[in-house]
Order: structure tokens, then sequence, then C-alpha cells
């Protein structure tokens, strides 16, 4: 992890009254360089959802990378950021009519689908529409599945792509997501594996696909040590070589993997208590303003900063600032005694930290600060 370059960051932002985000813009922009050197065999496209900040979009939007977006305010906020349709596409699999409306009017003609009332959808919009169909694969290596609410077994694609092709739209390719926070990399090969028996299975029916997305999945450093973006891609293009014919064209959209390692949270403990013989830390920070993918499966870690006192390590719970009991954010964590008014990073957290945050309670939204 980057932590180091983080802390004297945090020093300069003492004074800063918190929770806030901090983006440090030479990670990220070491990130996108990484992502850049893949740009000669795939386009490489920024899921917008991660982190939705101006600055990380204006930032990103300089280098060679397009975006990825499921929602009109999405697409409206990348327009007024002056950045070309021509950039965008949407891989979102159930989209409201207005958004396909907007995306027809943008430009934008290629649509992800995984169901046949979705494809009546867009055929009603677009008639000639080139249409992508969302697999579903084995999201078991990943800390934070997506199978279940999205994609077609390969059993049933064919059925999807011919129906396509009935209603007059132009099956052109493939999509999925390994999951995100996707640690082990076989992850890739079962998933290609599985695209293409439904890439030969489509040419035997006579539908040439030629496009192929593998949606995101890449990590962000949180808790084991992850594959590298250049191990993971050596890995996959050793795999393509061996399969897909060379011309074909390749995407991805990574989310997590580009912002995530970018971000520390800085939050303050606000509250203390011993519960059943177990210590407790409450921040401003918690489950609904900031850290609501702690109850799904993503572990992070913590640093106290600025610290008042010294103090034994031990075991702590951490718990957030709303009145709900599902605002626990972690259990076991092992920090030196924190005390009221400490400062504590939590990180890597540029990647679905502030684009979840309500105000739930009236708690306060972490202002994105980058430098
Ligand atoms: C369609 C699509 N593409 C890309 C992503 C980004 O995934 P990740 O953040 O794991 O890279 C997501 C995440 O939900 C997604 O739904």
């Amino acid at each position: 992890m980057f932590i180091d370059e983080f802390l004297s960051l945090v020093n300069v932002h003492m004074k800063r009254p918190t929770p806030f985000l901090l983006m440090n813009e030479n990670i990220l922009k070491s990130k996108i360089k990484e992502f850049e050197k893949i740009l000669d065999k795939f386009d490489v496209y920024y899921a917008v959802k991660a982190n939705p900040d101006k600055a990380v979009i204006s930032r990103i939007a300089k280098s060679g990378l397009g975006f990825e977006i499921a929602s009109e305010s999405e697409l409206e906020l990348l327009l007024n950021l002056g950045i070309s349709s021509k950039r965008i596409i949407s891989s979102n699999p159930i989209k409201t009519p207005q958004f396909i409306d907007r995306l027809v009017q943008a430009g934008i003609s290629r649509f992800v689908f995984d169901s046949y009332d979705e494809l009546e959808k867009i055929s009603s919009k677009l008639s000639n529409a080139k249409v992508i169909l969302r697999l579903a694969v084995d999201n078991t290596q990943s800390a934070w599945p997506l199978d279940e609410k999205y994609g077609v077994s390969v059993s049933d694609a064919n059925a999807f792509l011919l129906k396509a092709k009935t209603l007059g739209l132009d099956p052109i390719g493939i999509t999925f997501h390994v999951g995100s926070q996707c640690i082990g990399n076989e992850a890739w090969q079962s998933a290609l594996q599985e695209v293409y028996t439904v890439w030969e299975n489509a040419a035997s029916e006579g539908i040439m696909l030629t496009y192929l997305n593998m949606g995101g999945g890449f990590p962000a450093s949180h808790g084991d040590i992850v594959p590298s973006v250049s191990e993971t891609f050596d890995y996959i293009l050793s795999i393509l070589k061996n399969t897909f014919p060379p011309s074909i064209e390749l995407a991805i959209e990574p989310g997590r993997g580009l912002v995530g390692d970018a971000g520390v949270l800085v939050t303050s403990i606000i509250g203390r208590a011993i519960r059943e013989e177990n210590e407790w830390i409450y921040l401003d920070v918690g489950v609904f303003n900031g850290l609501m993918e702690s109850i799904g499966g993503i572990e992070y870690s913590y640093l106290v900063t600025n610290k008042t006192s010294q103090g034994e390590l031990k075991s702590f719970t951490i718990a957030g600032p709303s009145c709900d009991s599902f605002d626990v954010v972690s259990k076991s964590v092992i920090l030196e005694s924190p005390m009221i008014g400490d400062r504590l990073m939590i990180f890597p957290a540029g990647a679905y930290t502030t684009a979840y945050a309500s105000n739930f309670n009236g708690m306060t939204i972490p202002e994105v600060v980058m430098i």
C-alpha cells in the first residue's frame, strides 16, 4: 500500500475538519499509467460509479482512458465536464427508458442486455442498435460478488443472441464481471473459457461476435496481497492468445483497481465505550456515510494518527456515528489505544466510499480533497 505517501499529506491537513477523503493525485496518476500501458490491446473505461468526484474524473479525462456509466446523471456529469460521448460507454444491463433515450441522443449506440424485456426496450428506442450480452460467470474469487443480480448462463446465451437478431438488433459481443475486488486470477481463466464456449456456439448459428468487454474486478490493496495490474494482464493475455482471434475488440472497465488505492478516509474518534468486555470506538464515518462496503466483505486497514497520548495495542470494535446498530464497521481491529480526538486513517478508500455515502441521521458526507 502507499500509506507512507499519505502520512505526510495528512499532517499537512491536520487542521482540516474530519471526515474527509484524501485523494492522492500522484498515486492516481501512477494507477492511470498502469492501465494506459495496456491501451494497445484493450480500450479502458473507468467505471464512474467507483468515485464520481469531479477532480477524479477530470484527472482521468486527461489520460487515454474512457468512461463507463450507469445512469443519466453520470452521463450529464461527464458531458458537463467537456468529455466527448465518443469516450463513453454504458454496461448497465437494466436501464431506464429515459437513460436509453439520452444515450441515443448522445450518439451512444451500444447497449448491454441480459433479459428479453431489455432487448424489446432497446429495439423500441434504436431499431438497429448493437447489443452486448452480459454473461454470469463465477464470482467466488471476489470479495464483492456481482453475479446474483445480472448475467445469463452459458447454456441460455445463444437463445438471447438469436432473439436479438430476430428483433433486428446487431449482437456484437459479450461482457461479464468476475466480481469486484477479485484476488484470484484463475477467475479470469474460467470466465474466458465460458465466453469462448458462447463465442463458438454463436458462430455455429452464424452470429460472428467481435467484441469482448471483461468489466471490472481489478483489486485495490485490501487485506491480502493482491495481483498487480501487469500480472493480471499478462495472465489474461496469455489466455486470450490461445483462444480468441487476435482481431477482436477488447475492453475493460476498472473502478476499484484504478481509484481505490489513491484514497484514504481521514476520520476522528468521537466516542469510546466498553460493552460486554469489548472495547468500542466510534468514528465520525460509518456504514452510512462512507464505509458501506464494510458490511459486505470489504476489509480496510486502519492507522491512528496524531495520537494525543501513548497507548497499548488492544482489540477494538469500530462503529460509525449513526444511531443504527448496522453501523458497525469492523470487529477485532488491533489499534494503539485511540483516544477521543485522535484521527483514524482508513484505507484503501478511494473507491465505493463517498460514492455510496448518505446524510442519514444528519451525518456529514466526507468531502473529497485531491492533492
Ligand atoms: C458493469 C460494471 N463495470 C465495471 C464495474 C467496476 O468494477 P470494479 O470496481 O470491480 O472494477 C462495475 C461495478 O459494479 C460494473 O457493474
